[in-house]
């Protein structure tokens, strides 16, 4: 009864090793992949260009356990509702008449949306809300 001396288990080059666990490892440093409560965004506002008195609707749409609240920053600071620019409830941004250059006043910058639920918060990409000049 010679034993069979065969390794259990050829040693393959290590590459082959890497290869088939390259796409696992990468797949798994892709942030919130394991988490369970994952909120990811559907939609993010866009850029958008409008001509003053112009109506806009900003999109953000979150995805994760709820509840999830939505809210608005422009320029980084949040921004305060009012009878010209609302959150709708489904989370998008409403400006019913866009401000022309009146400092402060302007509607245009940079909007961003921030969604949070019991787990945690994540912040949208920027979206430029620029006022087409009109000659
Ligand atoms: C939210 O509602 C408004 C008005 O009905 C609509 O225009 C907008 O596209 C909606 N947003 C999303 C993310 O579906």
């Amino acid at each position: 009864m010679a034993p069979s001396l065969r390794p259990l288990a050829r040693l393959r080059p290590p590459g082959m090793l890497l290869r088939a666990l390259l796409p696992l490892l990468l797949f798994s440093s892709l942030p919130g992949v394991w988490c369970f409560s994952e909120l990811f965004f559907m939609k993010e506002p866009q850029d958008v260009t409008v001509t003053r008195k112009d109506p806009v609707i900003l999109d953000c749409q979150a995805h994760g356990e709820v509840p999830i609240k939505v809210t608005w920053l422009k320029n980084g600071a949040k921004v305060t509702e009012n009878k010209r620019i609302q959150v709708l409830s489904n989370g998008s941004l409403y400006i019913s008449e866009v401000e022309g250059r009146r400092g402060e006043q302007s509607h245009e910058g940079f909007y961003q949306c921030l969604a949070m639920n019991k787990y945690g918060a994540i912040l949208s990409q920027k979206a430029h809300l620029t006022l087409s000049r009109v000659r």
